[in-house]
Formats: structure tokens, C-alpha cells, sequence
């Protein structure tokens, strides 16, 4: 009951976090193209997703170790797992220290009298950010299907 119950939530989360995963950015992308003014609800969109985003990424993490723990056990848990644990706690990292200040540099150069290169080039930085996450992500998801 409780395993199903840890899936069932597990799958959930998982589902929300890569949900507002991609749709946040491309509400971005979209509000970046439209310019000034617009760029000044960017703060509000990015308040917005994290209230899913967050909550759905630490369901996952800790529904994933209740899974662990209830199917195998933390010690004998298949290697896989703990890759994908180790994946998730990367991909936490290059939200917190790569993508939240990329989003918050853009917003300031949009606002600024800043040159056109150095925001393409901080967009170019977000696309590819993004992107790395979501390979990420796809990998983790390998690693937790695939009984490698
Ligand atoms: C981006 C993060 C994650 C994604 C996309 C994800 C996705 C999934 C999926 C789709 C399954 C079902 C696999 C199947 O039934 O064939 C699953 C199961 C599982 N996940 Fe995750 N997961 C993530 C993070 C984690 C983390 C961080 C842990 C552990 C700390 C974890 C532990 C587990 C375990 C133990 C199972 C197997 C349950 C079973 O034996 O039925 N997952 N995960």
C-alpha cells in the first residue's frame, strides 16, 4: 500500500516538475521577444513556476527515497537509484546556481540601455542551460526505468 501510494506520488511529481519544466522557459523565451515592457512580468512568471517547480522537485527527490528505502533498501538499492539521485541533486544545483541567476541577468539587461550581443549571448546561455537540463533530465528517467 504504502510502495504504491510512494509511486503514485513519485509519478506525480515527477509529471509537475517536468511539466513547469517546460513550459516556464518558453514563457520566458515568449515574454524576452516581446521586449519592454513586457520583460517586467518576467520576475512574477518565474515567482509563479517556482511555487510548482519547487514543491514538485522535492516530492520527487523524497518519494524517491521512500521508494528506495521500501522496495530494496537504502544499502542494497539497485546502482541506478543512487546515480539518479545523484542526477537529481545536479540538476538542483544547476537551477539554483545556473538558471536563477541567468533569468535574473536577462531581466536586468532587457530592463538596461545593455547592447544587443550581450543579450543575445545571455540568451544563447539560458537556451543552452536549459537544454543541459532537460538531457539531464531524460537521463535520469532512463536510469530509472531501464533495469540496467
Ligand atoms: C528527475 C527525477 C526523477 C524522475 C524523472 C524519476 C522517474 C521515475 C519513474 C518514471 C519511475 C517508474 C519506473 C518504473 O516503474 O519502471 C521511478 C521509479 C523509481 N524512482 Fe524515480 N525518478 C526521479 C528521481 C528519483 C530519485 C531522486 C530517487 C531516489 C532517491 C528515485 C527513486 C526511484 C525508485 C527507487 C523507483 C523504483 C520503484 C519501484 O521499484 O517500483 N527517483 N522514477
Amino acid at each position: 500500500m504504502i510502495y504504491y501510494l510512494l509511486k503514485g506520488l513519485h509519478l506525480l511529481a515527477m509529471g509537475a516538475w517536468l511539466g513547469a519544466s517546460i513550459t516556464s522557459p518558453l514563457e520566458i523565451l515568449r515574454t524576452l521577444s516581446r521586449g519592454r515592457p513586457y520583460v517586467d512580468l518576467i520576475p512574477e512568471q518565474v515567482a509563479r513556476a517556482d511555487k510548482v517547480l519547487i514543491p514538485a522537485a522535492l516530492l520527487t527527490l523524497l518519494t524517491g527515497l521512500g521508494l528506495m528505502q521500501t522496495t530494496q533498501g537504502f544499502i542494497t538499492a539497485p546502482w541506478r537509484f543512487w546515480a539518479g539521485f545523484g542526477l537529481t541533486l545536479g540538476l538542483l544545483l544547476l537551477a539554483k546556481l545556473g538558471l536563477e541567476p541567468t533569468k535574473k541577468r536577462l531581466v536586468l539587461a532587457v530592463q538596461g540601455p545593455g547592447e544587443a550581443a550581450a543579450l543575445g549571448a545571455l540568451r544563447g546561455r539560458f537556451i543552452g542551460l536549459v537544454t543541459a537540463w532537460h538531457v539531464g533530465f531524460v537521463i535520469i528517467l532512463v536510469l530509472m526505468v531501464y533495469p540496467f
